[in-house]
């Protein structure tokens, strides 16, 4: 039902994306992709045998994402039906070799935020036309459930909660594909105890660069199932996960309690996230001013923040799992645990909402996106990865001065302990056992240059990556946005090695996944 009413206002989302903004957009431009020579590209691709088809004509629809900053359009649109269509595909760009500057990106449900899942004269796949896999619960000790790459993880949620049983790791928000949340990490409130998304995969099959499909896991072809989760797209296209359960719960206690001390309020975090018997869910949220409305049910409907009252509160939010049978005992629980939190007194708030409605509370529609100016509005979000050593001096340089004045909203913050999270795959996180994310997940008008505007706020992105440079506090960005090799090797640190070796073997040419300006088309160098 929800789920139904969001779906359409999702479309309508869509919709207003393309008749108001590329539509134009793209009538005045006039891309490379649109001459001649590009023609000459398309023709073979008319050729190929595949169960899906190439789109040339409709690509217009690829070339936006979440972010809306940045607009490419590609040759062709690839709508596989089956992973040997994805193969066929690559192992065709793959012979060209040296001969072609084509491209292959797959787009999961394009919600990146810097281009990262459009291709600019290359080919897009899209990822949820891929129906080869249909989704098989496997139930028993040891649950999991195989879904297509391009499977939306709202989807997987309704069809496993009907078997009793649930992934065990999320993100905020649900309408985002497995193949484009396990390239990056997969990160909520449930990481501090299960890790990541990219911890809780058995089992992956993977088209890569050269348009082999393999399967891989910790046992078999383990480079490239590391490398793969949260590899950025760059060492292969998910076709298949074999994704973990466990038994789902009926309800969830949600409850948030505010501090006025950073201090106290990190100091519980990391209080609760080191318990064995505690909360399911931990995370938190700044607010940067006193008016923001309890009464709404997310951090993301919270209202602006007011600049008047120049005070900063933390909003401490966390949720149990329980089932009606077991009401009192978690009633119990909860009150105890509370009572050894430092939270303001009086400030709880608390409701029991159906577990679905709990993990899918975030919708688009919340993100203060006013429809007659949705086309308009971008996302400059920026997310880090903190360690604990530095969260301190982070949260009084950037929320004391940086922010102070500003109307970033909302911002969440929150610890994991990440010393048993995979070791060995591509993501980069500081070196500390304790971590925090701090999500700066703003937006602005695209055309407005005041205090609120795009530029503005991109500036202040920049002063805070600036101040964790200098102040060297040992900060990695998640979802990671740069611009020179230079900057990604810096970002991989001593694991760039390891990365570039990968890629090397498994996407010699690169050709895949462009967008994230690694590498660019040729032989890799490392
Ligand atoms: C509203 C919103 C809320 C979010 N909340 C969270 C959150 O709570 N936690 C969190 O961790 N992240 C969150 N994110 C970030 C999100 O996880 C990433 O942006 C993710 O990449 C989006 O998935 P997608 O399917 O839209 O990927 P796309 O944007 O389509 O693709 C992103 C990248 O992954 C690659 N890719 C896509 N599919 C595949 C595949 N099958 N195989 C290989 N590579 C592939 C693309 O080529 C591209 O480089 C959020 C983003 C938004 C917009
Ligand atoms: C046509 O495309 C080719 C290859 O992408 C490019 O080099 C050339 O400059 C383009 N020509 C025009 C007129 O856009
Ligand atoms: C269609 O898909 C099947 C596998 O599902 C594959 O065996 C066959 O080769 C595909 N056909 C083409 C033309 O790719
Ligand atoms: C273009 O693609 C969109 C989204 O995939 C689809 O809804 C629409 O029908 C397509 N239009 C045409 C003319 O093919
Ligand atoms: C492609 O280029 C690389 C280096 O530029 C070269 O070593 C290699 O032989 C070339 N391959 C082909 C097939 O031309
Ligand atoms: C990958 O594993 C699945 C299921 O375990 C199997 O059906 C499939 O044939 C395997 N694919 C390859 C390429 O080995
Ligand atoms: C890390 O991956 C390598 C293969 O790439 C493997 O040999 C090693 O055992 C892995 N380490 C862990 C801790 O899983
Ligand atoms: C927490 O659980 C682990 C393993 O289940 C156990 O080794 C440890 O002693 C427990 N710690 C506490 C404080 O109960
Ligand atoms: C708070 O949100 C509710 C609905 O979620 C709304 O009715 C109310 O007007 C809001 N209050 C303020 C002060 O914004
Ligand atoms: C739960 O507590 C209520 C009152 O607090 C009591 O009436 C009820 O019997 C209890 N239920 C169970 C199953 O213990
Ligand atoms: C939205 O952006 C388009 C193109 O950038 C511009 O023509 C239009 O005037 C803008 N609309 C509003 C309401 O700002
Ligand atoms: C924020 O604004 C207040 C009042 O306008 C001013 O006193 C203060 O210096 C400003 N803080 C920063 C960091 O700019
Ligand atoms: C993180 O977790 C590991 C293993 O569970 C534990 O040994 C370690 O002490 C924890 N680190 C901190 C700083 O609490």
């Amino acid at each position: 039902m929800v789920a139904h009413n969001f779906k359409s206002l999702l479309s309508v989302f869509v919709v207003l994306l393309l008749n108001i903004n590329l539509c134009s957009y793209f009538s005045h431009a006039s891309p490379d992709s649109a001459n001649s020579s590009s023609h000459d590209l398309a023709s073979p691709l008319k050729g190929l045998k595949l169960n899906g088809s190439f789109d040339f004509s409709n690509t217009s629809v690829v070339a936006y994402d979440f972010g809306n900053r940045f607009h490419f359009l590609p040759l062709a649109v690839l709508l596989p039906k089956t992973v040997s269509d994805i193969s066929t595909t690559i192992k065709y760009v793959f012979d060209l070799a040296n001969n072609s500057e084509l491209t292959v990106t797959a787009r999961g449900h394009g919600h990146s935020l810097q281009g990262q899942s459009q291709n600019n004269g290359g080919i897009v796949i899209s990822m949820e036309s891929l129906e080869e896999q249909k989704m098989y619960i496997q139930t028993g000790d040891l649950p999991y459930v195989d879904v297509s790459g391009g499977e939306l993880w709202i989807n997987i949620l309704h069809e496993t909660v009907k078997q009793g049983l649930t992934p065990k790791s999320w993100t905020d928000y649900l309408y985002l594909s497995v193949g484009g949340t396990l390239s990056n990490a997969g990160i909520s409130g449930q990481a501090f105890r299960y890790g990541p998304q990219i911890n809780n995969v058995y089992q992956l099959e993977v088209v890569t660069g050269k348009g082999d499909i393999v399967n891989c896991s910790e046992k078999e072809n383990a480079d490239l199932f590391y490398g793969v989760l949260g590899g950025l797209g760059q060492l292969g296209i998910i076709t298949k996960a074999r994704i973990s359960l466990e038994p789902a719960p009926k309800l969830v206690k949600w409850i948030r309690v505010l501090y006025s001390n950073f201090k106290l309020f990190t100091k519980d975090q990391e209080q609760l996230i080191s318990l064995n018997n505690t909360f399911d869910y931990i995370q938190g949220f700044v607010m940067t001013g006193l008016s923001s409305n309890f009464s709404r049910k997310n951090p993301l409907q919270a209202g602006p923040p007011s600049r008047s009252e120049g005070k900063i509160l933390y909003c401490l939010e966390v949720a149990k799992y329980f089932n009606p049978e077991d009401t009192n005992t978690t009633n119990q629980f909860t009150e105890n645990i509370l009572s050894s939190l430092n939270y303001i007194p009086h400030t709880i708030f608390q409701t029991d909402v159906p577990y679905v409605d709990f993990l899918d509370r975030v919708h688009l529609s919340d993100l203060k996106l006013k429809e007659k100016d949705l086309a308009n509005v971008t996302q400059p979000w920026l997310i880090v990865l903190v360690p604990k050593s530095s969260i301190q001096s982070f949260a009084k340089e950037v929320f004391g001065n940086i922010l102070a004045n500003t109307s970033y909203n909302p911002i969440l913050i929150y610890p994991f302990n990440q010393s048993s999270w995979k070791h060995n795959t591509s993501m980069v996180t500081p070196a500390e056992d304790i971590i925090y994310l701090a999500a700066f997940l703003t937006s602005a008008p695209s055309s407005s240059s005041g205090p609120d505007g795009l530029d503005n706020i991109l500036t202040i992105n920049k002063r805070i990556l600036d101040f964790c440079e200098t102040a060297k506090l040992g900060v990695k960005q998640y979802l990671p946005f740069y611009e020179t090799q230079g900057e990604w090797r810096a970002h991989f640190g001593d694991r760039w090695e390891v990365f570039a070796q990968r890629k090397s073997t498994f996407d010699p040419l690169s050709i895949l996944a462009p967008g994230q300006r690694i590498f660019s088309r040729g032989p890799v160098m490392s």
